[in-house]
């Protein structure tokens, strides 16, 4: 199982890179958009590193045709973006703006014109803000329809032009961090909130592919997942039961439902008895039955390890690294399931993410296996600090040994049997990381700005820019 023989990438792999509206567009009140719950949730003084917000973010509103103009120099293959929700649907539902639906178009058709596959995400966490205040988002099945809606009208718009879709992006997080660990919108912390909006956010997600199959049929549709395999910290068997938990509780709860239409067994026990299951409805596992996805999306940072967590005195919530000051990440847990644990032969980058090459083999090796579907990789890559040399260089030497170890990783997953389309990198200019403001960078161009001015928003190309240009190229052969 090492490296024999060698197969290589197929000749129409898509070489991306990946971004998300609120993290590149600005221009949050414009052109008739409506506020999406970020817009409203990051004025809140303390909810993010420094305050940063996204309402200028790196101005890709306003400079779509200049960063594509640098994705064609590359030579990138595909690049996948999201759609603002509340710039198609300023209200979440009801008119439709037509210049919000204008920009896509423009977008759409700029990428094509380079013969950039564009890849659209529909939703990656920024629902409208007026949906949030009429029935609560996800709290409610009305979105379910309105969500549908807004699928519909991209459908219809796009459809003609855009083979590959994502539906939701990292329903595990935008859940877990919205609804239990109340660090992204809505802010709540509750765990039974938490499992009845993530179903009803399963029924959003299968209900638009079920609409997808009639207005894009010979398009190809699925979600993004946040992918951590889990490693168990030993081969003690109560770390090896807390790792079975672990990987069933963070994983198979997303996925059996997106690939089989039904919630894994064991967790499922474990939340009926604490109170903590999802209402189910009639009808509700027809529906997750139909929308099956053509490919699994996987968003892979880095994996996560575990150890058995006591149920009286065991570690529960964490706390996060937002401010890149390393080994400020608390361990984390759930009682009685399992604990996280720092894997002693992994580095870790200044955010504390693990880098973990190896895991990312292993995690698609488990998914072509338990699901026997295609993969896109939909986002993978390195968040750190840039430093912007006097001459305009940026020597990312980091970024580009992430990037080449996981490229070899994807090599090695392909001869091992995965059906693998595509690799998109996290990102293509750098973004506002959500909580993590402008100074984790992760783009190949560097956008002159920080955490408290937007200064020039000038583009400049990073060393990995070269770099990855000449992967492309090769067919992934020079790496
Ligand atoms: C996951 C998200 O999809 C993306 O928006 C985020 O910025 C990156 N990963 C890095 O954390």
């Amino acid at each position: 199982m090492n490296d024999i023989g060698k197969i290589g990438f197929p000749q129409n792999f898509l070489w991306g890179s990946a971004s998300a509206a609120y993290q590149v567009e600005g221009a949050w009140n414009e052109d008739g958009k409506g506020p999406s719950i970020w817009d409203t949730y990051t004025k809140n003084p303390g909810t993010t590193f420094q305050d940063t917000n996204g309402d200028v973010a790196v101005d890709h509103y306003h400079r779509y045709q200049e960063d594509v103009a640098l994705m064609a120099e590359m030579g990138l293959k595909a690049y996948r973006f999201s759609i603002a929700w509340s710039r198609i649907y300023p209200e979440g539902r009801g008119e439709v703006n037509e210049k919000g639906l204008q920009f896509y178009d423009d977008l759409i058709n700029e990428l094509i014109k380079y013969d950039i596959e564009p890849i659209i995400t529909i939703y990656h966490w920024d629902v409208p803000q007026a949906l949030m205040e009429s029935y609560g988002a996800w709290e409610s099945r009305e979105i379910i329809h309105d969500f549908d809606e807004y699928c519909v009208t991209l459908y219809k718009r796009y459809g003609d032009r855009v083979k590959y879709w994502i539906t939701l992006n990292e329903q595990n997080v935008f859940i877990q961090l919205g609804y239990y660990a109340g660090l992204h919108p809505p802010g709540v912390k509750d765990s039974k909130r938490m499992y009845e909006a993530n179903h009803i956010a399963n029924l959003a997600n299968a209900k638009s592919i079920q609409s997808f199959r009639r207005f894009v049929p010979d398009g190809k549709i699925g979600p993004s997942f946040a992918y951590s395999p889990i490693y168990p910290f030993d081969s003690h068997p109560e770390n090896i039961l807390a790792f079975e938990n672990a990987e069933e509780l963070n994983n198979h709860w997303w996925l059996d439902v997106y690939c089989w239409g039904r919630y894994p067994t064991t967790i499922w026990q474990y939340l009926e008895k604490n109170g903590l299951s999802p209402t189910i409805e009639d009808g509700d596992f027809d529906l997750l039955t139909y929308g099956r996805p053509d490919f699994i999306g996987v968003n892979y940072y880095r994996t996560g390890t575990v150890e058995m967590n006591p149920l009286s005195g065991g570690i529960g919530k964490g706390s996060m690294n937002t401010t890149g000051k390393k080994g400020t990440t608390e361990e984390y847990g759930i009682p009685g399931l399992f604990k996280s644990k720092k894997n002693p032969y992994l580095e870790a980058t200044n955010w504390d993410w693990e880098i973990d090459s190896t895991g990312l083999r292993i995690g698609l090796r488990r998914l072509a296996s338990r699901y026997h579907l295609p993969i896109l990789i939909t986002e993978n890559g390195l968040g750190e600090f840039d430093k912007l040399e006097e001459d305009y260089q940026i020597n990312d030497d980091y970024r580009i040994d992430y990037i080449r170890s996981h490229i070899k990783a994807c090599e090695q997953a392909i001869q091992d049997g995965v059906q693998l389309i595509g690799y998109c990198t996290w990102s293509f200019t750098d973004v506002l990381s959500w909580l993590n403001g402008y100074q984790k960078r992760y783009g190949f161009v560097y956008v002159d700005r920080d955490d408290h001015s937007e200064k020039s928003l000038r583009r400049i190309k990073k060393k990995s820019f070269y770099w990855y240009k000449k992967v492309i190229e090769s067919g992934g052969e020079n790496l």
